[in-house]
C-alpha cells in the first residue's frame, strides 16, 4: 500500500504587504530585506481568515484537484502553530466546515515550519498500515497574529497561508514506466535542546501572553543549512539513489539563501527549485504545499517526476519526504 498525491491546493489572503509598505513604519528597506532573504512582500490574514478558513479553503482545493468530494476523507492531519483554540483541534473544525462523513479522525500537529514534512510522515505511516484510505495533510499558518511587529528581525520574514495535499491509498501504485509512484520516503527528526534559537514567548489560550516569535537568526540560518543538507543525504540514501535522480525540489520557504544552498547541494538548475518565498515569503508549515500546488498547478511539475521536500523548523524540527508525484 501507497500514499500517492492525488490532489494539491493552496489559498492566500488576499492583502499583499510589501516591503517598503513595512519600511514606512519599521527601520528597514526594500533593499535590506531583498538581499537578506529574497522576499518582496507576503500576505497578510485579514480577521476572518483564520486558520481553519484558509486551511478549509485550501483542502478543497485539493479534493477538486483530485475529483474527489468530501466523503473521500477518512482523516486530516493539519500541520500548524497557530490553531484558531488550544481545543477542539482546527483539523475537526475543518471536517465539520468540509461536510466529511462520520467515522473519520483528525488532529492538529505542531513541529512549525516542519510540520508538513511530518504530517506527511505521519499520513503515509497510516495509510501503509491500512488504518485510513484518504487523507488530507494541509498546513494553514496565521503567524502576523504570533508576530512583534516592531521587531525587524522577525516581523518582515514571515507571510498568512495555507496548503494541502489529498492522499490516496494504492495498492502498488504502478505507473506506466514502472516506476512506483507516491510517497517512497519520509524522515523527520527533532532535536528539542535547541528549542531556544527558534520559539514563541507565550501559549495559546493565554490572553494575557499569547506569546510572539523570537529567533536567532544566524544560528537557524546555520542549523537549517547543515541539517537540510543531511536531510537530502538521508533521502537519496534511504532510496538507493544519487542527486541526478531528483527532478525538483520543493524546499520550505524561509530564505532564498538556503534555498538556492540546497538547489546547489543537488546539482539542480535554478529552475528546477521551487521558489515562493520572493511572494509569500515564510508561511511556515504552509509553505511547501503551497509551493507544490503552484508548480504542479501551473504544469511544471508533471506525473512521474521526482520531488524533494525539505524544511526545518522551530524545536528544532527537520525532515524530507521524497515523492514521485
Ligand atoms: O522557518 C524556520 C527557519 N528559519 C530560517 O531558516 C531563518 C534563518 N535565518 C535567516 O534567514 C537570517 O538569519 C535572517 C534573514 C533572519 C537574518 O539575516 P542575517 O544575515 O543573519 O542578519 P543578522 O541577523 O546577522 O543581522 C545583520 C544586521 C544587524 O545589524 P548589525 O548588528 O550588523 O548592525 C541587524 O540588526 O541586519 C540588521 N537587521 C536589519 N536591518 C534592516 C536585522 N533585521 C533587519 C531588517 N532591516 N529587517
Amino acid at each position: 500500500m501507497r500514499a500517492v498525491i492525488a490532489g494539491v491546493g493552496g489559498y492566500l489572503p488576499e492583502r499583499v504587504l510589501t516591503n517598503e509598505e513595512l519600511a514606512r513604519s519599521l527601520d528597514t528597506s526594500d533593499a535590506w530585506i531583498r538581499e537578506r532573504t529574497g522576499i518582496r512582500q507576503r500576505h497578510i490574514a485579514a480577521p476572518h481568515e483564520s486558520t481553519v478558513f484558509m486551511g478549509a479553503a485550501a483542502a478543497r482545493a485539493a479534493l477538486a484537484d483530485a475529483g474527489m468530494g468530501a466523503d473521500a476523507v477518512d482523516a486530516i492531519i493539519l500541520a500548524t502553530s497557530t490553531p484558531d483554540e488550544a481545543f477542539p483541534s482546527s483539523a475537526l473544525r475543518i471536517q465539520a466546515e468540509l461536510g466529511c462523513r462520520a467515522g473519520g479522525w483528525g488532529f492538529d500537529l505542531s513541529a512549525a515550519c516542519s510540520g508538513f514534512v511530518y504530517a506527511l510522515s505521519v499520513a503515509d505511516a497510516m495509510i501503509r498500515a491500512g488504518q485510513a484510505h484518504g487523507v488530507l495533510v494541509i498546513g494553514a499558518e496565521v503567524y502576523s497574529r504570533i508576530l512583534d511587529w516592531q521587531d525587524r528581525g522577525t516581523c518582515v520574514l514571515f507571510g498568512d497561508g495555507a496548503g494541502a495535499v489529498f492522499l490516496s491509498a494504492r495498492q502498488g501504485a504502478e505507473r506506466g514506466n514502472g516506476a512506483n509512484h507516491g510517497i517512497l520516503s519520509t524522515h523527520i527528526h527533532g532535536q528539542g535542546s535547541f528549542g531556544d534559537i527558534l520559539y514563541v514567548d507565550g501559549a495559546v489560550g493565554r490572553a494575557d501572553r499569547p506569546g510572539t516569535l523570537v529567533m536567532h537568526g544566524r544560528e537557524v540560518f546555520r542549523q537549517a543549512v547543515n541539517r537540510m543538507a543531511e536531510a537530502v543525504d538521508e533521502a537519496l540514501a534511504a532510496n538507493g539513489l544519487t542527486h541526478e535522480a531528483v527532478d525538483w525540489l520543493v524546499p520550505h520557504q524561509a530564505n532564498i539563501r538556503i534555498i538556492e544552498a540546497m538547489g546547489r547541494k543537488l546539482h539542480l538548475p535554478p529552475e528546477r527549485v521551487v521558489v515562493t518565498v520572493d511572494r509569500h515569503a515564510n508561511t511556515s508549515a504552509a509553505s511547501i504545499p503551497l509551493a507544490l500546488a503552484e508548480a504542479v498547478g501551473d504544469g511544471r511539475i508533471k506525473p512521474g517526476e521526482l520531488v524533494l521536500m525539505e524544511a526545518l523548523g522551530g524545536g528544532l524540527t527537520w525532515g524530507s519526504a521524497l515523492v514521485r508525484m
